[in-house]
């Protein structure tokens, strides 16, 4: 069993409540790390109440730059209507709830076990889909521009000192990808421990949300296992769309990832 989550800790090294790695507006990449990435403004007043600001960030690519391995149509549906609906949900949930408004995504994550039990599930589901879709979206780059091949440096040392090397690794993620039941994600973590470790998560949950999840620690690498993510393209055939995914992953922007989870 992974040691409890260090997600607070790291939140706190990585200024969470700066919006990076997508900037609003330019889609410029900010050299600053965020423990995830994602938009965000402070929260305003309207009608005597205060409202949440998060924001859908743009993606620092085209939506057809994954091509072939991830469809364009499916790219902007999947940004553009589903993460859409998860910040407009989540924005919405948090009306009037002003403490909780002005946290950063990632901490909204890390604490969504003690949110007000009437806005908790709908605050789990798409804070959770808010933060894992901002992860996603860096985490991919077009095939030979930053996406595919493997990882390097401190990433892949510690992918074999910890799980067994590189090919021992995409089998186990690959098999948490495969067994999630339903709609969910896989991930790679940073346990409490600093080691790491693969799990899975359903539906919006994510290892951010300690006292949630079975397995709390800070996610490096996720993959989205719903069916909006591959339907279209790869309609039942989920393995393929795996199989296709590894050509688009960043591996350097997990790898900058980790090494700054991992200070
Ligand atoms: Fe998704």
């Amino acid at each position: 069993m992974e040691k409890p989550i260090d997600s607070r800790e790291f939140l706190k090294q990585t200024d969470a409540k700066t919006p990076v790695g997508v900037a609003e507006k330019t889609g410029q990449s900010s050299p600053e790390h965020s423990e995830c990435p994602t938009g965000k403004t402070s929260p305003e007043q309207k009608g005597g109440h205060v409202v949440a600001a998060f924001q859908l960030p743009d993606l620092s690519y085209a939506f057809d730059a994954l091509e072939p391995y991830i469809d364009t149509m499916t790219m902007q549906i999947h940004h553009g209507k589903h993460h859409a609906g998860y910040v407009a949900n989540l924005n919405k949930a948090l009306e009037g709830h002003a403490d909780w408004a002005a946290r950063s995504i990632g901490e909204v994550c890390a604490t969504v076990s003690k949110l007000p039990e009437a806005i908790r599930a709908t605050v789990r589901n798409n804070g959770g889909g808010h933060y894992n879709h901002s992860l996603f979206w860096t985490l991919m780059a077009p095939t030979g521009n930053g996406g595919g091949g493997e990882p390097t440096g401190e990433l892949a040392d510690a992918i074999r000192n910890d799980l067994g090397g590189f090919a021992v690794f995409k089998t186990e993620f690959t098999k948490a990808a495969l067994g999630r039941f339903g709609s969910g994600w896989a991930w790679l973590c940073l346990g409490g421990d600093k080691k790491l470790y693969i799990c899975s998560t359903p539906n919006q949950d994510n290892p951010m949300m300690t006292g949630i999840v079975e397995c709390p620690g800070v996610p490096i690498l996720g993959l989205d296992v719903w069916e909006h993510a591959y339907y279209l393209k790869y309609q039942n055939r989920r393995p393929d769309y795996i199989d296709a995914w590894w050509n688009v992953v960043n591996w350097p922007a997990v790898e900058d990832r980790f090494v700054k989870a991992r200070r």
